[in-house]
């Protein structure tokens, strides 16, 4: 159903970017979350304020998950530091798990709560977010109910949405229709992975929702769906690029008048004006633009690099291109080479080699190396071969794990081991165990009375922290790297919250800066520059830029080169690799082995040399040597 509202929408209907040819719904790419929140959140204030002066209220439909933390951080920021009262606001929210308890640390209405609810004015009969807990014969009623409580409400004014990997908008899962309204619904499993790491393992994730229907979100007289961070940029492009399917749920936004699409750089990343500009139009001919539209070319094609033709360059918008090289064969040498000095077994620089078309500098040779690790083992999930041939070659590596990654550590794993603990001091006698005898019992009684999911008292997290620690010292061990060189800063802000609830601070920051001039780095591995930002990755990224910051006018700052990893989230492209480091089928086996080793690691993590060996595969494809696997890395711009 399409608006019938007369009445003027909260802001004037979005304006297509000419240069959109290929986007079917408008798309504002922000620099950055925070500032698209800001602006986002400055609409959200104009709406209220003028119902204020109206004395009408104003109807919000809100939603949950990462995406919009920084908008209610924002509307908090408002409430709190320039008086906007959210007195006459109305809320719908559109999801909530099936069979939460409302106060469950993972239901949503406890999540609207922490990030929104308790640190405003609005009145807590406003307030609406589906109940987990109706029993099964009352939900076909609730959901007519929840449909009849917008409706009363005037309709929403304002839809706030996030985008699932899925497509879900809501949790309305592949095969939702426009016409869908209010329901309970089966979680995808995609939906059910990603939800894993809160929930502690993905057999903890709900197996249902009650969400609002696409024909209810359509109902909204203005719609915004955010997205940030690379791992939306897929389904960001097939929503707004794609055809209207029951697939991508987020697809009916198209057939809406007032909808548009607020996304960072990263999850623009996909659109055919960022990915392939010049099929929208002419383009400046950088050599990085060239390479990227040859390789893009070459895989459009399905050839090597080596076997494009002048024809193929000209039926994909890259005539110009070819004309101001004069061939096409020229470029196609040119980007091989390119392609091929991408590779390198020495990833650390080759000592006494001409460098000069190498990812890495030969000098300083041995070079001190830091690995930052936001929960312990996502490095070695990402660069485990790397950080093996670092050491192997004689650099001086320390591995820091930046966060004590003890949210990861299952209640029943700490239970076991605190159980054998218990057994082997009851076993040694009073005498050797002492205080330890007491110590394990007071955390048996611990975990043994624990609610699953409450939060973990200091005592059980420095075990489970402990736990990890073991496996991380053990993993860097079966890369070559003695125990004293793995680092663990246990980053304050991680101990101070939650997965999608992690605000750091000057003490974090702190932490790093004294790690960045202890060492002295001549080579930083990182991760997280292209994640949403409430991810643990980009808070760890936030914080290492800050740290790094202090020490930017320090001279050894000016000889650190950093370089990114992916982990967890959309693996690099060749297009997008500055690096690549192949390894051998016994490396790449040693590596799968070394992740095994982790109690915690998830199948989604496992996956990696999967990844890996599909990268191998596509330099095959693109004509280069045929490996068994290949790790990435991005040199920082
Ligand atoms: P996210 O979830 O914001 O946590 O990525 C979005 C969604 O599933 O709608």
């Amino acid at each position: 159903m399409k608006p019938t509202e007369t009445e003027s929408s909260p802001a004037a209907a979005p304006v297509r970017a000419p240069e959109a040819v290929f986007e079917k719904i408008a798309v504002t790419i922000a620099e950055h979350p925070a500032e698209a929140c800001r602006q986002l959140a400055a609409g959200i204030r104009q709406l209220i304020e003028r119902r204020q002066a109206e004395g009408r209220q104003a109807v919000l439909g809100l939603a949950t998950g990462s995406t919009p933390v920084p908008l209610y951080r924002e509307l908090v920021r408002l409430h709190r530091e320039e008086g906007l009262s959210f007195a006459n606001v109305v809320t719908f929210n559109l999801d909530e798990y099936y069979g939460l308890e409302r106060h469950h640390p993972e239901s949503y209405h406890r999540f609207m709560c922490d990030q929104l609810f308790d640190h405003i004015d609005i009145d807590p009969d406003h307030i609406h977010v589906p109940d987990g807990t109706v029993p099964p014969d009352e939900i076909l009623q609730y959901c007519q109910d929840y449909e009849r409580l917008i409706d009363e409400a005037g309709g929403i004014d304002l839809q706030i949405l996030g985008i699932g990997r899925t497509g879900h908008i809501g949790f309305n899962e592949p095969g939702s229709t426009r016409e869908s309204l209010t329901r309970r619904i089966t979680l995808d499993r995609v939906t059910r992975q990603d939800a894993a790491t809160d929930f502690l393992g993905v057999e903890n994730v709900p197996r249902f929702a009650i969400t609002m229907g696409v024909g209810t979100i359509l109902r909204a007289r203005k719609i915004v769906l955010m997205a940030w961070g690379e791992n939306k940029a897929g389904v960001v492009a097939e929503a707004v690029e794609g055809p209207v399917t029951e697939a991508v749920s987020a697809s009916f936004l198209q057939g809406h008048g007032d909808a548009t699409f607020l996304v960072d750089r990263c999850a623009a990343s996909h659109l055919t004006r960022v990915r392939a500009p010049w099929l929208v139009g002419p383009v400046e001919w950088s050599a990085g633009t060239a390479f990227r539209a040859v390789v893009w070319l070459a895989q459009k094609c399905a050839k090597p690099v080596l076997k494009l033709v002048d024809e193929e360059y000209n039926e994909h918008g890259m005539s110009d291109l070819v004309t101001e090289r004069g061939g096409g064969y020229p470029i196609n040498i040119e980007v091989f080479n390119r392609l091929q000095q991408t590779i390198t077994g020495w990833p650390g620089g080759k000592p006494d080699a001409d460098d000069s078309n190498r990812p890495e500098r030969a000098d300083p040779y041995p070079k001190r190396v830091l690995v930052f690790s936001p929960e312990p083992q996502d490095a070695l999930v990402a660069m485990g071969g790397v950080l093996e041939r670092l050491i192997e070659q004689g650099h001086d590596v320390r591995f820091v794990a930046m966060t004590s990654g003890s949210l990861r550590v299952r209640d029943e794993d700490a239970l076991r081991f605190c159980r054998v603990l218990l057994e082997l001091s009851e076993l040694s006698g009073e005498e050797s165990w002492g205080g330890q005898e007491r110590e394990a019992e007071k955390l048996v009684r611990l975990l043994d009375g624990k609610a699953p999911f409450s939060e973990d008292p200091q005592e059980v997290r420095r075990i489970k922290a402990l736990l990890l620690r073991g496996e991380v010292r053990d993993a860097c061990a079966v890369c070559g790297l003695a125990r004293q060189r793995v680092l663990f800063l246990d980053l304050p802000f991680y101990e101070r919250g939650r997965y999608r609830r992690f605000l750091s601070g000057p003490d974090d920051v702190q932490c790093c800066v004294e790690v960045l001039r202890e060492f002295q780095p001549h080579q930083i591995y990182t991760t997280g520059a292209t994640a949403d930002p409430s991810s643990l990755s980009a808070v760890t990224y936030g914080v290492l830029e800050s740290a790094f910051d202090q020490v930017r006018p320090e001279s050894w700052s000016q000889d650190c080169r950093v370089w990114h990893y992916r982990c967890r989230e959309n693996p690099y492209q060749p297009h997008e690799i500055s690096m690549a480091m192949p390894l051998s089928p016994d490396q790449l086996e040693r590596k799968a082995r070394l992740l095994l080793g982790f109690q915690t690691i998830s199948k989604v993590e496992l996956a990696v040399c999967d990844e890996n060996r599909d990268l191998a595969a596509a330099y095959d494809r693109l004509g280069l040597a045929e490996y068994e696997a290949i790790e990435a890395l991005q040199r920082r711009r």
